[in-house]
């Protein structure tokens, strides 16, 4: 069953068509990619689908509901939480406070978000840290804080904008499995992701959008195996070039 669906969303900036006429589905606890070029509008349609830019058109249905006006909050409510690519923890707050923060929306007394909070530390590991201020973290604690404040939401959809950006081999060989446990207890995943070896260790399916179109859908290893898509990552004539390459090896 399709926990979210969008419909042919478009959202203009001046003369920009940042995303034109992008449709997808989010199954109920599918783990779904979202791949592109840089400036495809990968980051815009998320903020479609989360609320926080509205559609020029198009619609978005979330958990058997139109939530195309809604804002981000009341998506939140629904069971919708997003992350940013450019991640801004509260500086001057420990990361179990930053963590709280999300918290509140389930559990609006203190002491029960604080615990909620240090749960949810405790499965995207940063359990150690929990007394440790938002901006003594490394880049790769700093992504775990952002993916920790959504989940603390509670959501049943979570939206991951590039949470391995920026982290070495190791550091992505070791969120991996975090990923995996969310998604195995229930919770849908649409994650946009450019390190290739996570979407295909990770994603049941693969949406590629180029210039603001859905240019491909499927498997993982069939979308990255398609013309079109390499194309679209490396310029025209380059799956040509590439199919002749391999020819004489
Ligand atoms: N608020 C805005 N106002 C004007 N143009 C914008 C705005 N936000 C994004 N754009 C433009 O829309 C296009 C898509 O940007 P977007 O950030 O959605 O791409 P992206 O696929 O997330 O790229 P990246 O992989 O680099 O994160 C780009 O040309 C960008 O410059
Ligand atoms: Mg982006």
């Amino acid at each position: 069953m399709s926990l979210m669906r969008a419909e042919s969303l478009s959202r203009r900036f001046g003369g920009l068509l940042a995303v034109d006429g992008a449709s997808l589905e989010v199954p109920e606890g599918g783990l779904i990619g979202l791949i592109g070029p840089n400036g495809a509008g990968k980051t815009t349609l998320f903020a479609l689908l989360s609320g926080f830019l509205t559609p020029s058109a198009g619609r978005v249905d979330f958990a058997g509901a139109d939530v195309t006006a809604e804002p981000p909050h009341r998506r939140a409510v629904r069971g919708m939480a997003r992350t940013f690519q450019i991640v801004q923890p509260f500086a001057g707050l420990t990361v179990r406070e930053n963590i709280a923060v999300g918290a509140y929306l389930r559990h609006p007394a203190r002491r029960d978000a604080i615990r909620s909070a240090e749960a949810v530390a405790e499965e995207v590991g940063l359990g150690p840290m929990l007394d440790a201020q938002a901006a003594a973290l490394t880049v790769a604690g700093r992504k775990r804080l952002e993916l920790a404040r959504a989940l603390a939401t509670e959501p049943r959809l979570l939206l991951l904008d590039e949470v391995l950006a920026g982290l070495n081999p190791s550091e992505v060989r070791d969120i991996i499995p975090v990923i995996r446990t969310i998604r195995e207890r229930g919770v849908a995943i649409l994650m946009i992701e450019h390190v290739m070896q996570a979407v295909m260790n990770l994603c049941d399916h693969v949406h590629v959008l180029a210039g603001g179109r859905m240019i491909a859908s499927g498997p993982p290893q069939v979308v990255t195996a398609d013309p079109r898509v390499i194309e679209a990552y490396l310029g025209h004539g380059a799956a040509a070039r590439i199919a002749a390459g391999s020819a004489h090896a």
